[in-house]
């Protein structure tokens, strides 16, 4: 990746005004990625500007405001993006245009609730929420979500419910926009993309993070049908956006993850740390849950396991970790949830590491051992 940068840096760097073959080129691989009809990419800079964009096509095409997230979400540091978040504190107040639903969360699922029940109970959440936007006079443009739910805690949602809310927002003439800024490029070891789970394929697809592994690119993938008239209207221009050294960058990405088979090696390096984990839950009772998909891992902390209360010590834990030279972090409505999102080139021998790491920083901190 760093030999590609060079490479092309040393050549030439234009803005996208004129085309360059290496941006084609990428974009071809990039949409070979995803599904049909999905086939126009739009390049940017970062998560929040890819996000942006996305929202400014739905509403361009939908003719609606309405902007639907989940709460606790964050999708970027844009005014429109912190209007529309719960997940990290900012000062712009909740927009009157934006409704934040809430996830059914099955480690949190009321006990004696069946699976069904709590599924339905949250879609009949999203048809009342729906209806208020009705009421409102809001035309809703889009449902946002990050197909991960990292911010909200690395909630494992259902994929019912998933599709049955696609189906719904949908029926209310707004667009499907998912956001893979962090679960996307084969972190979750099964797929390329996170939407491949529920079996859906969204309207608008936004990237970034991993895009260039740690050089600014990022993207909004859609539908001709979406893209071409929203062209005709808006002359988007980005001085940075895909330029030919972006997309070297972008593509020397692709090459790593296929040669060395980056995502088959997230699964087995993800279910090592999982099963490594689960293990130390055994002996550790702040592990109340493990939970996650491939090189996406949580482990939310608990007080104790009958309430599920929030664990106190989720950021001196966190803090500890650093000492012993694991990098993670915290995430959730109670800041209780490790965060582990290792690179991708993490493999069997770092996942040990961490899991001695973990096992002494938790039996040193002195907690109730089960
Ligand atoms: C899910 C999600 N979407 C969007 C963004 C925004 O990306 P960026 O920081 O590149 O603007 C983030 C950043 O953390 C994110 O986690």
């Amino acid at each position: 990746m760093v030999d590609a940068l060079c490479r092309q840096a040393s050549r030439l760097n234009i803005h996208t005004r004129y085309l360059h073959g290496s941006i084609v080129a990428y974009a071809e691989r990039l949409l070979a990625t995803v599904d049909a009809p999905l086939s126009r990419t739009l390049f940017c800079c970062t998560g929040t500007e890819a996000n942006e964009l996305a929202l400014r096509i739905a509403r361009t095409a939908t003719g609606g405001t309405g902007i639907i997230v989940t709460d606790y979400s964050y999708h970027g540091n844009s005014q429109a993006l912190a209007e529309v978040t719960t997940g990290l504190p900012v000062s712009e107040p909740f927009a009157a245009h934006a409704r934040a639903i809430t996830l059914p969360d099955p480690y949190h699922r009321a006990p004696g609730m069946s699976a069904e029940d709590h599924v339905a109970a949250h879609v009949d959440q999203f048809r009342q929420m729906l209806a208020s936007f009705h009421d409102n006079g809001v035309k809703p443009a889009a449902l946002l979500f990050d197909t991960i739910f990292s911010t909200e805690g690395l909630i494992d949602v259902p994929v019912d419910y998933v599709r049955q809310i696609v189906d719904l927002t949908r029926e209310a003439g707004a667009l499907v926009i998912a956001d893979e800024v962090q679960p996307g490029f084969g972190r979750m070891g099964d797929h390329f993309w996170g939407y491949k789970r529920y079996g859906i394929i969204p309207d608008i697809v936004t990237l970034g993070k991993p895009m260039g592994n740690g050089h600014p690119v990022s993207a909004v993938i859609t539908r001709p049908d979406l893209a071409d008239p929203f062209g005709e209207q808006s002359l988007y221009f980005n001085t940075f956006a895909g330029n030919p050294v972006s997309a070297e960058v972008a593509a020397a990405v692709l090459d790593v993850i296929e040669q060395e088979g980056l995502i088959d090696r997230a699964a087995v390096t993800g279910n090592h740390l999982k099963d490594g984990l689960r293990h130390l839950a055994g002996r550790h009772a702040a592990i109340g849950d493990v939970r996650g998909r491939g090189l996406f891992t949580a482990i939310e902390l608990v007080a104790d396991r009958e309430s599920k209360a929030p664990h106190p010590a989720a950021g001196a834990i966190v803090n500890a970790m650093r000492d012993e030279g694991v990098l993670m972090s915290r995430t959730g409505p109670a800041n209780n949830v490790l965060k582990i999102r290792p690179p991708l080139a993490f493999g069997i021998d770092e996942a040990e590491v961490l899991l001695t790491a973990l096992d002494a920083v938790l039996t040193r901190m002195g907690h109730r051992n089960v």
